[in-house]
């Protein structure tokens, strides 16, 4: 066994392949293939190939494909993620990259992000949001940490692309929420994937109106379950116009009437 083998095999188990020098991977029967290589390939053409002097936030940053990635274009990026073996293959990948002077890591969940009022020119918010127990909770911090564009990626659930919801509904006839387009989330109570944590999955049509609700524009939809959105504080549904108290309250903020 090489020095090499030796140093992947205990820093595992990995979810994120990672190609190494000498032809080696980190997770080479990865069960959603070349993973994430194949979502990094649909998604890179819609990224600025030189990132110089712009600041990236990678949210469950996982072994850091992303941020070394997006570190070799140029950027500064701020890696979080909430698993410690995880934080420790990034910091292995972005030595290895020769980029760990560009990458800031840390260990924290995202809701940690909420109280800080940082935000970044481009946030990645990939394979997150169903884990979340408090999903919309999560979007909003998000979305406030984004100055120019946000990336988002969801396991979803099948369902209609497009939907024009209705401005009212009649309490006494809510048969339109059975609608197959109608925004649902699905809600998995013990497991998908063999995964706990997969808590949700948001039909197509449920993603786009959380991600407005939270305040966001959808510029493209570049690929199955990916959404470049960016902020807009002129939408009718943004919720900052009407509850931020409960927002902060959310994240334990005092509560100031
Ligand atoms: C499905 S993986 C996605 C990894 C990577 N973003 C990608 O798309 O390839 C989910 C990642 O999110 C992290 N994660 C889960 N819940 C989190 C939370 N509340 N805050 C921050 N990271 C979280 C996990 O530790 C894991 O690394």
């Amino acid at each position: 066994m090489t020095d090499l083998h030796r140093i992947i095999e205990d820093l595992g188990p990995w979810f994120h392949n990672l190609h190494l020098p000498g032809g080696l991977a980190t997770r080479p029967d990865h069960p959603l293939g070349d993973f994430p290589r194949s979502n990094w390939e649909l998604l890179a053409p819609h990224l600025p190939s030189d990132l110089s002097g712009r600041t990236v936030l990678d949210i469950g940053c996982n072994a850091g494909f992303y941020s070394v990635e997006l570190a070799r274009r140029g950027a500064r990026v701020t890696a979080l993620d909430v698993d410690a073996r995880y934080l420790r293959q990034a910091r292995w990948a972005a030595d290895l990259w020769g980029v760990a002077d560009r990458i800031e890591f840390e260990h924290a969940p995202v809701y940690a992000l909420g109280r800080r009022r940082r935000t970044w020119d481009i946030v990645l918010f990939l394979g997150v949001l169903y884990h979340l127990r408090y999903p919309m909770l999560g979007l909003d911090v998000v979305s406030r940490c984004t100055r120019e564009l946000l990336v988002v990626q969801t396991l979803s659930a099948p369902g209609a692309p497009d939907f024009d919801a209705p401005r009212d509904l009649d309490l006494r006839d809510r048969a339109p929420l059975g609608a197959p387009a109608w925004p649902k989330l699905s809600f998995i109570e013990h497991r998908l994937a063999d995964d706990p944590t997969n808590w949700w999955a948001p039909n197509p049509t449920c993603v786009e109106a959380m991600l407005r609700t939270s305040g966001l524009r959808v510029l493209a939809r570049p690929a199955q379950e990916f959404f470049l959105c960016t902020p807009d504080p002129d939408l009718e549904s943004n919720m900052w116009r009407w509850n931020e108290e409960e927002y902060w309250a959310a994240l334990g903020a005092p509560f100031r009437p």
